[in-house]
C-alpha cells in the first residue's frame, strides 16, 4: 500500500470532468442484467465497487462486456442462472444489500461475502425485513456472509426507521420478484437512483413523498451515460473553499436533488458557488459547478439533510475546521456503520492535526478556524473517504501531511490524485 504526501500550499485552478457516479454504476449493471435483451452503460465508473457488483452478476450467468474500461456491454435474458461460487461483493455494502434484495426471490441458493470490513457492517436492516417478505436467509450475528435459500417472496407494506438506499433499493427489487404490491417508507428520502432508474425501464413503480409502491415488472434494456458523482466532486468543492485563491469548474456532476446536501451547505457556510449548464440524463439531473475560494462559516448540519450528504460528512469535518464559529452535525449515527466507524475515525485523525473537533455519539462539534499543523502521518482506517478528506485536509496544513494506505481511494475513485494534481 502506498503512502501519499498532498501538495501543500498549492492553489487549485481550471476544469476537470467530475468521474461517473458510484451508486448509478452499480444500478445500472445490476438492473440491465435484469433486462432481457442488450443495454451499453457509457461512462461506467472503474471504482473497485463497482467492478465488484459486474463480477457478481458475471457469477450469476449475465454476458457484460467492458470495453475501454468506461462502457460496460449487458447482455442478458433477463434472468440469473445459480452461482457456482460464493459470490464476493468486496468492500462494496451497496452490492451486497442490493444483491441480496434480487437473490431472496430467486429459485436457486446463493451466498454474499465480502472482505474484512463488510463483513462487520451490520445487515440485520435488511435480513429482517426481507425476512417479512418470505425470504430464507441466514447471517450469524447479522453479519456477512449471508446465506439466502431461494424463496416465493410476497409484497409487504414495511415503514423503515433508518433513511438508507442501500435498505431500499434491497427491499425495492426483492419487490420486483414478489406477488403483489411492496409498499416502502423511509423517514427522510434517501437517494433515488433505484425508483428513477427503475421507472426509466418501465417498472410498475411509483413515488409520493418518502413512500415508494413497486410491483412484479418487465424491464426495458436501455443505453446511458452515467453522470458524475457529486460524492467524488464533493472533495474538489472542499479543496477550492478552503485553500486561498481557488477557482474550479467540474464538469459533467449529477445534480439529483438527493445528493445534493453538499451545495446546500456549502452555500450555508458561505461558499462560492455556481451551477452552470444545468441538464438531464437518464432521468438524473446534471450540471457543472464553479467554485471558488471563500471565507466560510460555521453551521448546524441535522434532519433531513443527513441523508442527501451522508458520504459527504468527513469532508465537512474538514471544511468546518477552517469556518469561523462552531460547526455542528447531529442525526448522524449511521456514519458509524460505514467502511469504517467515520464519526470515530475523521474526528481522531483532524485531532492530530490540530482541529478542535469531538465526537458525540450521532456526529461531531467543530470550531474553527483552525490552522493545522503538518508533520504527521494520517490513518485512512481503509477507508476511501477517509483517505480522500484527509488528502484534502492536508492542502490547507502548514506543512505536508502523510497520509498511510492511500490505495483505498480505488474503492471509488482511482483518478483522484491525478486530477487534483491537474487543478495545481
Ligand atoms: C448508497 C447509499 C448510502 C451511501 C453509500 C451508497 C447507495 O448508504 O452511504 O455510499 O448507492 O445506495 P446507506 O444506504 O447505508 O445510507
Amino acid at each position: 500500500m502506498r503512502n501519499v504526501i498532498p501538495p501543500n500550499d498549492k492553489k487549485l485552478r481550471g476544469t476537470i470532468t467530475i468521474p461517473s457516479d458510484k451508486s448509478i454504476s452499480h444500478r445500472a449493471v445490476m438492473f440491465a442484467s435484469l433486462a432481457n435483451g442488450k443495454s451499453v452503460i457509457n461512462n461506467f465508473s472503474n471504482g473497485k465497487d463497482p467492478l465488484s457488483t459486474v463480477s457478481v452478476c458475471k457469477n450469476l450467468g449475465v454476458d457484460i462486456e467492458l470495453h475501454d474500461e468506461k462502457t460496460v456491454i449487458v447482455k442478458s435474458n433477463g434472468k440469473f442462472r445459480a452461482p457456482a461460487e460464493v459470490l464476493d461483493c468486496g468492500n462494496s455494502g451497496t452490492t451486497m444489500r442490493m444483491m441480496a434484495g434480487l437473490l431472496a426471490g430467486q429459485s436457486f441458493n446463493s451466498i454474499l461475502t465480502g472482505d474484512e470490513s463488510l463483513q462487520k457492517r451490520p445487515m440485520k436492516r435488511i435480513i429482517e425485513p426481507l425476512s417479512l417478505m418470505g425470504a430464507n436467509i441466514s447471517a450469524i450475528g447479522y453479519k456477512a456472509p449471508i446465506n439466502i435459500t431461494g424463496a416465493n417472496l410476497h409484497g409487504i407494506q414495511y415503514s423503515s426507521k433508518i433513511s438508507s438506499a442501500q435498505v431500499k433499493s434491497c427491499m425495492l427489487l426483492a419487490g420486483l420478484f414478489a406477488d403483489g404490491e411492496t409498499i416502502y417508507t423511509e423517514p427522510y428520502l434517501s437517494r433515488n437512483h433505484t425508483e428513477l432508474m427503475l421507472k426509466y425501464m418501465n417498472a410498475d413503480i411509483t413515488t409520493e413523498g418518502t413512500t415508494t409502491r413497486i410491483n412484479k415488472s418487465v424491464l426495458t434494456p436501455f443505453k446511458i451515460n452515467v453522470v458524475g458523482d457529486i460524492s467524488s466532486a464533493a472533495f474538489f468543492m472542499a479543496a477550492a473553499s478552503i485553500v486561498p485563491d481557488s477557482d474550479i469548474i467540474l464538469q459533467n456532476v449529477g445534480l439529483n436533488p438527493t445528493r445534493t446536501g453538499i451545495l446546500e451547505v456549502l452555500k450555508k457556510m458561505g461558499g462560492n458557488i455556481e451551477i452552470l449548464n444545468k441538464r438531464e440524463e437518464a432521468g438524473e439531473p446534471v450540471g457543472d459547478i464553479r467554485i471558488k475560494y471563500s471565507d466560510l462559516k460555521s453551521c448546524t448540519i441535522d434532519g433531513d439533510i443527513i441523508p442527501r450528504l451522508i458520504d459527504e460528512l468527513p469532508v465537512i469535518a474538514v471544511l468546518a475546521t477552517q469556518a469561523e464559529g462552531t460547526t455542528t452535525v447531529k442525526n448522524a449515527e449511521d456514519l458509524r456503520n460505514k467502511e469504517t466507524d467515520r464519526i470515530f475515525a475523521i474526528v481522531n485523525e483532524l485531532k492530530k492535526l490540530g482541529a478542535d473537533i469531538i465526537d458525540t455519539p450521532d456526529g461531531f462539534i467543530v470550531n474553527g478556524k483552525t490552522s493545522l499543523n503538518g508533520r504527521i502521518e494520517v490513518e485512512t482506517y481503509h477507508d476511501h473517504r477517509l483517505a480522500m478528506s484527509l488528502f484534502t485536509a492536508g492542502l490547507v496544513c502548514k506543512k505536508p501531511i502523510i497520509i498511510k494506505d492511500f490505495d483505498w481511494v480505488d474503492i471509488s475513485f482511482p483518478e483522484f490524485e491525478e486530477l487534483m494534481n491537474n487543478l495545481m
